[in-house]
């Protein structure tokens, strides 16, 4: 059965309790939706449903201690609720390469370069002293993204996977800084 956002958010704040992770969920939507307008325009709202359950499992699995259980769970977790999507399960996986799929599609490289950079966006905008998303600019965004000791864990390397898809980097700053924007206030930022 296809999946519903309703049913998608539903899942999603059943199995997920922490603030932060629940607003990482929310901005990864954001990004993807704003990527698929580009990307994929007849699946805005489906790209932004992988999104918002990429992480379904962070509270779910020890992925602490083992990472290749990131992904994987939140299918099973998926299956347990009633989904049988196999497109959305692969993006899910394919966006934890630890966990042993690697990305081939234009919509699994958008999902493993979505999860950095929307953490990484958040950390420049608090570098600001207002510590809004509306101050931050995407030239500085792409200056940080070459100081690799600023936010050092966003994985570089999956950000920039975002050329895959065909969309450059710079671009995807902006829209990823935009997307966000659209629902800084549900980001608290
Ligand atoms: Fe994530």
């Amino acid at each position: 059965m296809a999946i519903t956002r309703q049913q998608a958010h539903e899942i999603l704040l059943k199995y997920m309790q922490g603030e932060n992770y629940i607003q990482h969920s929310y901005a990864v939507e954001a990004i993807m939706k704003g990527l698929a307008k580009k990307l994929a325009p007849d699946q805005v709202e489906y790209w932004g449903i992988c999104g918002l359950l990429h992480d379904l499992d962070e509270e779910q699995c020890d992925w602490q201690h083992d990472m290749s259980v990131h992904g994987p769970t939140s299918v099973e977790i998926l299956k347990k609720e009633g989904i049988e999507d196999p497109v959305l399960f692969d993006a899910i996986k394919a966006h934890n390469p630890k966990c042993g799929m690697k990305a081939k599609t234009t919509l699994q490289y958008a999902l493993l370069a979505a999860d950095p950079m929307s953490g990484f966006v958040k950390a420049v905008a608090q570098i600001y002293p207002d510590k809004k998303l509306a101050s931050v600019k995407t030239k500085s965004i792409l200056k940080r993204f070459n100081e690799l000791r600023f936010a050092a864990g966003a994985n570089r390397d999956y950000m920039e996977s975002i050329e895959f898809t065909g969309i450059s980097l710079e671009e995807f700053a902006q829209i990823a800084k935009d997307s966000m924007l659209e629902i800084a206030d549900e980001l608290g930022l």
